[in-house]
């Protein structure tokens, strides 16, 4: 590969620039409200990826959000690169909560990230990590170095659950037809501890909804004689772990695989402070399973989490009542041969029969999907290593991320490929939360290093 980095030293900016206009349209998924936006979104990623060399660029309907598909045939005994990305992003709330405003991107210097960052929603997830495929894309044509044929399947509803993908997938196996997927939308341990992701955690999400009397009752009145739902909803959730925080529903880590010790002492070697661990998160102390360390925890451990808890009266002062209905959002991560149907029906059954006489309780699964491990003895995998080797100079560690991308596995099954997941962004990036941001230095070597993975895969597969 010659002159990668001239190349991109000479359009710095302008690959700089050209993230920010995207970063500026709210693509919010899962608010209707900014429906044009995701839209509009759609429309210039196709336009960037024409310009970056893409010979056929098309917009895919469907019932949700349009699908991208771009593609660059230069030879079909070549291999062929099939890249999916999201062009969609989380809702920016609490905005309250961020420096600047989550669509006007601006960017500044941290500790973590001395060269500046990038601060807007999409940043890292992953409009910041998708785009740099397609200016790695630009530098290889630009330059008359594109190895082998590619392929890119960007969607834009990641974030809410890739119903439609799944659809597209299927219907359009010859269209997507590669020998291996690649994706940037994870992360890696540190700008000088890079690593390759291995594996993502699978997902099951539910809402629950305990019903208790038929109104708002008075709490003095009615209190102490009927089941109030938020408690017997607070006391149902609490009973979910047990004192070494093992989940309780029956069947549920019947199918978890266990690593063996050598797996585990591999683990293990990856480099991690726990102070400074705590320390970014200003907590005194790790929290979960017992016998298990923080990475395992987070990684190949399943888990079950509330993520939102309502009901009752949270205005201003004090009311006194009883609420006629509690809520919960509730997420658990999977590990590979979990099947997150199964878990969905296993967590209803159980849910359903620990409520006490005096509530109903209905259990509505949202989305969810499998968790998927990718092996580290393929070509792919080598020519990923080697990519972060020319670029970075060291070795990357192979990790499992506590994530999900479940799409993910359904590319597996459909279209027979392996994926191979290079991510740029750093835990501290904050994706999801206030504040989300990449780092400029992560962005250029992203497209710097994507070249070489092309070159490698297209020669160690010959
Ligand atoms: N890019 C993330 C997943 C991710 C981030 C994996 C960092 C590994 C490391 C993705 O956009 C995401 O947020 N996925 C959701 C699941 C989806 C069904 C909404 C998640 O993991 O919560
Ligand atoms: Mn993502
Ligand atoms: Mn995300």
């Amino acid at each position: 590969m010659q002159n990668v980095k001239n190349y991109l030293s000479e359009n710095k900016d302008r690959f700089l620039n050209e993230l920010i206009e995207l970063l500026k349209i709210p693509s919010v998924s899962a608010d209707p409200a900014f429906s044009q936006d995701v839209i509009d979104t759609a429309e210039s990623v196709k336009l960037s990826l024409q310009e970056a060399g893409c010979d056929v660029v098309e917009i895919h309907e469907t019932a949700g959000y349009p699908i991208v598909y771009g593609e660059k045939i230069i030879n079909p005994d070549l291999p062929t690169v099939l890249v999916y990305g999201h062009y969609d992003v989380q809702p920016a709330d609490p905005i309250d909560l961020w420096h600047s405003p989550p669509f006007e991107p601006v960017i500044k210097k941290t500790d973590t990230h001395p060269e500046g960052a990038i601060y807007a929603r999409g940043a890292c997830d992953d409009k910041g990590q998708m785009y740099m495929h397609v200016k790695a894309l630009e530098l290889m044509v630009k330059t008359g170095q594109l190895p082998c044929n590619v392929k890119f399947m960007i969607e834009g509803e990641e974030e809410v659950g890739s119903n439609n993908l799944g659809i597209y997938v299927a219907e359009n196996k010859e269209k997507l037809s590669n020998d291996v997927i690649l994706i940037s939308d994870t992360g890696m341990i540190a700008n000088d501890i890079p690593s390759i992701t291995t594996g993502l955690r699978g997902l099951s999400y539910v809402e629950v909804e305990v019903t208790g009397p038929n109104r708002d009752l008075h709490s003095g009145l009615y209190g102490g004689a009927v089941a109030n739902p938020i408690n017997i909803l607070a006391k149902m959730i609490a009973s979910l772990h047990d004192d070494n925080n093992h989940i309780t529903i029956p069947g549920f880590y019947d199918k978890v695989e266990e690593l063996s010790s050598d797996e585990r002492a591999a683990m293990a070697k990856a480099p991690f402070n726990l102070d400074s661990y705590k320390n970014a998160l200003d907590i005194d102390s790790v929290y979960g399973e017992k016998g298990y360390t923080t990475n395992e925890r987070n990684a190949i451990r399943p888990t079950l989490d509330v993520n939102g808890i309502w009901g009752g009266y949270i205005g201003e002062g004090a009311k006194t009542v009883i609420a006629s209905k509690a809520y919960a959002k509730i997420s658990m991560r999977l590990v590979p041969n979990q099947d997150w149907k199964e878990i969905t029906e296993l967590f209803k059954t159980h849910f359903e029969a620990i409520a006490p006489k005096g509530v109903t309780v209905k259990v509505k699964p949202h989305h969810g999907g499998q968790g998927y491990v990718t092996p580290i003895d393929t070509i792919a995998y080598q020519a990923a290593s080697k990519a972060y080797e020319t670029t970075f100079g060291k070795t990357p560690i192979p990790q499992r991320s506590g994530g999900s991308i479940p799409i993910v596995s359904l590319f597996e099954k459909e279209l027979g490929s392996k994926t191979i997941l290079m991510g740029f962004g750093l835990d501290s990036d904050a994706i999801h939360s206030p504040n989300e941001h990449f780092g400029v230095w992560n962005y250029f070597k992203g497209i710097e290093t994507i070249p070489y993975f092309y070159q490698y895969f297209t020669e160690m597969s010959k």
